[in-house]
């Protein structure tokens, strides 16, 4: 039975998750900084799957509270065997608590885990990053360069760890349902699934995969995405 760790556990897309590992019966921790929700997705998880939830308050903009907080979860849990890190956020309007959202604050957490894990010899880093980060854009240029950085950091993560038994999965997702791009200026009659997405996101675990598309197809969109030449590329609005 693996006991995994999901920050972020309020989005829809790391809910779903928590559903296909409560189906396998793992046990789980689920951290955000909305209590009062997690409260009701642990206590749905606990009565529709049987299996052991616990969950608390985490701000990841708090740098100084990550090690406390990880203190705790491990006298709680015992034993950690795999992270997804689901948290993030889009704002235009407030660049720092972007870059710390979804940047500053996941790589302070991920060198806690990391160490952890190095000692551990075995564990998982699921990682949702977007495919808003392979090229700046217009529309979201701030969040895609902190979802960029995300990127490179799980990659040489990876490197470092390699030829370890410890699997960093990075996934690029393309645009997903969610209350994220609720309100926004988003095709989404084009946006996949949460639920369909989570399936995905545990099949590329599985079968310990290193980055992936999710929907397949952005990895042809972002492919002549980014081959187009920069003197045309920042004439359009994609
Ligand atoms: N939806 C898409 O189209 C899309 C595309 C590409 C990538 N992604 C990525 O997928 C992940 C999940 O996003 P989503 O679409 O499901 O959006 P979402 O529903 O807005 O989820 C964002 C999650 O981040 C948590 N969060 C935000 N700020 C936090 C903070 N300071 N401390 C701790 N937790 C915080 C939120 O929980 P609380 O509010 O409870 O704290 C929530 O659980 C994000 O990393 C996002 O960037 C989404």
């Amino acid at each position: 039975m693996q006991s995994i760790l999901i920050l972020g556990a309020t989005s829809s897309i790391a809910r779903a998750c928590c559903e296909v590992f409560a189906s396998r019966q793992c046990k789980l921790f689920l951290a955000s900084r909305n209590v009062a929700e997690l409260e009701c997705l642990a206590s749905d998880l606990r009565i529709r799957f049987n299996i052991e939830v616990d969950y608390a308050f985490f701000d990841i903009t708090q740098l100084d509270s990550h090690e406390i907080f990880f203190k705790k979860l491990i006298d709680k849990m015992g034993v950690i065997d795999g992270l997804v890190m689901a948290v993030g956020l889009i704002n235009k309007l407030n660049y720092q608590k972007v870059i710390a959202t979804n940047f500053t604050g996941p790589i302070s957490f991920f060198e806690l885990f990391v160490k952890y894990l190095v000692i551990q010899k075995k564990g998982f880093i699921i990682g949702l990053s977007s495919v808003a980060g392979d090229r700046g854009r217009k529309p979201n240029y701030v969040y895609g360069a902190s979802k960029a950085a995300l990127t490179t950091y799980l990659q040489g993560l990876r490197n470092n760890l390699y030829p370890s038994k410890i699997q960093i999965l990075t996934i690029k997702l393309g645009l997903i349902d969610t209350k994220m791009v609720f309100g926004g200026k988003y095709p989404l009659y084009l946006a996949a699934n949460p639920k369909k997405t989570a399936i995905k996101i545990i099949q590329a675990l599985d079968k310990g995969k290193e980055s992936v598309y999710i929907p397949g197809i952005w990895r042809i969109v972002m492919l002549i995405i980014r081959f187009i030449p920069e003197k045309i590329f920042k004439r359009l609005s994609l």
